[in-house]
């Protein structure tokens, strides 16, 4: 299902929403989701998981805006965090805790309190050292603190390095020879309470064969953990599956699922799942309007009002996103011929783009829709150059909710003071 489609007139709409006519009410830079592709993104893995135990837990990092925790905790899903501020929001918008898992290498005492108080399903514990402190603290409060152990299984995803994590040269999980003695230390803390085990390797998975590769490796410490009399309730097998920027054959839930269903068929265990991106990337799109057009001898540019503080990936990764003009093509008041644009902010960086060599026909005041942008575009979002954030529009049906206000100058550097005068 695409994200968007063009009326009779050709102009580009999100569900009925016609988006010239969010940018008039909302202005540019916005995001805008639709809750259509929200749910559909869901109910892939919800099809795909029918008659298995499993919990889909978003993966809160890739879009925490609360309107979009709203739809999935009204969904059943369950949440995986990586901070404090992911569980405030999680509490706020609605979420049930009880399905809470919390990752993450550097987990303070403060947000391990805060999650024992809310009561949390489980901690996805990186290192032994974050066993003994998250005993400590759990002790420190009369709790037990539920726990997996995030085990690392060394394999390699094949995906851009800097969102490859399951290698053993990654920072993230417990190498797998250390795991079983892990274990053993955890059944021995006193305020532990060991519930199952986790992975993760990576992100933008295009191949389901190494996240069902590590599944295996996982499932056999699962069972010489059971031969130890320690017998886990869970099994989580992480996020990661990719989605289509451009033209890659990206997997459906089911076909990505299928595999790693595979190798857990049979199992009693609870299947867990961390997926972010696949449930929100193709669900969200950036706007922004062309502000100048400047054609040069080497280069043509084509300079918009979003820039790299509002959608990081193709200045951090080199990420791919389509970018499409929002009224129909040719169907320009200036009648644009169509050349290949650099496509860039107002950031004052080279690096400051958000698309090479697009073959537009563009002229100033023209929107544009840069798409896939709904996974860890405003979740990455910053101020820098003091540009306020951008809005979000969460479409449902003809209905528009702004789900975040656009950012006023002043409150950037409200927290902010000058020296005191004498
Ligand atoms: N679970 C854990 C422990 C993770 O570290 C991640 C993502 C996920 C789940 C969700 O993975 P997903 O289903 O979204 O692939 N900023 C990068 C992606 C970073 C992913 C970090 N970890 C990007 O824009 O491509």
């Amino acid at each position: 299902m695409s994200l968007v489609h063009r009326d009779g007139g050709g102009a580009l709409h999100i569900e009925d929403v016609a988006l010239d006519a969010v940018a008039r009410q909302f202005g540019t830079p916005c995001y805008v989701y639709s809750r259509a592709a929200l749910t559909a993104a869901y109910d892939g893995y919800r099809q795909a998981l029918a008659g298995r135990d499993a919990l889909v837990c978003y993966a809160v990092k890739a879009n925490s805006n609360l309107g979009i925790l709203d739809v999935f905790a009204r969904l059943g899903a369950g949440f995986d965090i990586v901070s404090g501020g992911e569980l405030a929001r999680v509490l706020a918008a609605g979420g049930d805790p009880a399905r809470v898992v919390f990752s993450g290498v550097g987990k303070s005492r403060a947000e391990m309190r805060a999650a024992l108080a809310a009561g949390i399903l489980c901690f996805n514990v990186e290192s032994a050292a974050e066993l003994e402190t998250l005993d400590d603290v759990a002790g420190s409060l009369g709790k037990r603190a539920p726990i997996s152990l995030r085990v690392n299984p060394n394999v390699d995803p094949k995906t851009h390095p800097y969102i490859s994590t399951g290698l053993k040269s990654a920072k993230f999980g417990i190498p797998f020879e250390e795991a079983l003695p892990l274990y053993r230390r955890a059944r021995d803390l006193p305020h532990l309470e060991i519930r199952g085990i986790d992975c993760h390797i990576g992100s933008q998975l295009l191949d389901p064969a190494p996240a069902a590769e590590a599944a295996a490796k996982i499932l056999g410490l699962v069972d010489a953990l059971a031969g130890e009399g320690i017998a886990l309730s869970h099994i989580d097998v992480g996020g990661g599956m990719g989605i289509r920027y451009r033209d890659e054959a990206a997997p459906t839930a089911s076909e990505y699922l299928a595999p790693l269903l595979a190798v857990l068929a049979g199992r009693k265990e609870k299947l867990l799942f961390e997926p972010g991106r696949s449930l929100v990337g193709n669900a969200g799109l950036l706007l922004t309007r062309v502000e100048v057009i400047k054609h040069g001898a080497e280069k043509n540019f084509a300079v918009v009002d979003a820039a790299m503080n509002d959608l990081a990936r193709p200045a951090l990764y080199e990420a791919w996103h389509d970018i499409v003009p929002v009224k129909k093509v040719g169907a320009g008041d200036t009648a644009a011929e169509t050349r290949r644009y650099e496509i860039v902010g107002p950031i004052c960086e080279s690096g400051d783009f958000l698309g090479h060599g697009r073959e537009l026909a563009l002229a100033s005041g023209d929107l544009l829709a840069i798409l896939s942008a709904g996974a860890y575009g405003m979740a990455m979002s910053s101020n820098y150059n003091t540009r306020p954030r951008a809005a979000e529009v969460l479409v449902d049906g003809a209905t528009t909710h702004l789900v975040r206000r656009r950012e006023e100058v002043a409150q950037l550097f409200a927290l902010e003071s000058v020296l005191p005068r004498p």
